[in-house]
């Protein structure tokens, strides 16, 4: 994996990459979005909702995208950089012979709808398929209920691959997810991982 980008552009986006600077922002988003989001999410520690909890968590992020393990975006507006948008991670990155990570995200209730979420991750995609990443596969799991989340990811082409049962503990159950990945364009089956 060649140097880290610190940002990304869309035809409406500005997504910056996770570093600490960006606490206030993540912070202010959390907390927006905590009931909201509530239903989708695991038990989230008291960290994630104050600045200095985020400060703490991004600069682990920044040392993890730094080690090729972690790839972590934040979603803005170009006209206004004090708001997050949003959040992708592309998780528990792994090198030769899987070439695989694990994908995150959400939006602001407030911006669902708006097709945000479908160009942001159509650009994070095509940036981990593409030789400065080198992932051949992305999985996505999610709630069966999850209906937002399951067309989104169809619109991006993820196929879905099986169930998993009572998979993850979230809004205080363990939960049933479908399995989904993409994979990565152009590569064939026999193309050995580099
Ligand atoms: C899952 C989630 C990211 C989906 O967000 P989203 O805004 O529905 O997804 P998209 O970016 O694909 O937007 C699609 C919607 O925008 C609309 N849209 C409006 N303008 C658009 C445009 N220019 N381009 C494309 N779509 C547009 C589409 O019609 C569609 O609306 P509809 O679903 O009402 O028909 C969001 O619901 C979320 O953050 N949920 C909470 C957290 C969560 O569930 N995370 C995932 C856990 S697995």
């Amino acid at each position: 994996m060649t140097p880290a980008l610190s940002e990304l552009r869309t035809e409406r986006l500005w997504l910056r990459a996770s570093n600490p600077a960006l606490a206030d922002a993540a912070c202010d988003y959390y907390r927006r979005n905590r009931e909201p989001h509530a239903r989708w999410n695991p038990p989230q520690p008291a960290s994630m909702f104050t600045a200095e909890g985020q400060r703490e968590r991004l600069a682990a992020s920044a040392d993890a995208i730094a080690a090729g393990t972690l790839i972590g975006w934040w979603l803005f507006l170009p006209d206004a950089p004090d708001r997050a948008l949003g959040q992708i991670h592309l998780s528990q990155m792994a090198r030769a012979p899987f070439c695989n990570a694990m994908l995150g995200y959400s939006i602001d209730a407030a911006n669902e709808g708006q097709g945000l979420m479908r160009e942001a991750l159509a650009a994070v995609l095509a940036d981990a398929f593409n030789e400065r990443v080198g992932l051949r596969r992305v999985q996505a799991n999610v709630r069966p209920e999850n209906t937002r989340s399951l067309a989104l990811l169809d619109r991006l082409g993820f196929e879905r691959e099986g169930l998993a049962r009572e998979y993850l503990f979230i809004d205080g159950a363990w939960r049933d997810h479908v399995l989904t990945a993409l994979r990565a364009p152009g590569w064939p089956a026999d193309r050995a991982p580099t």
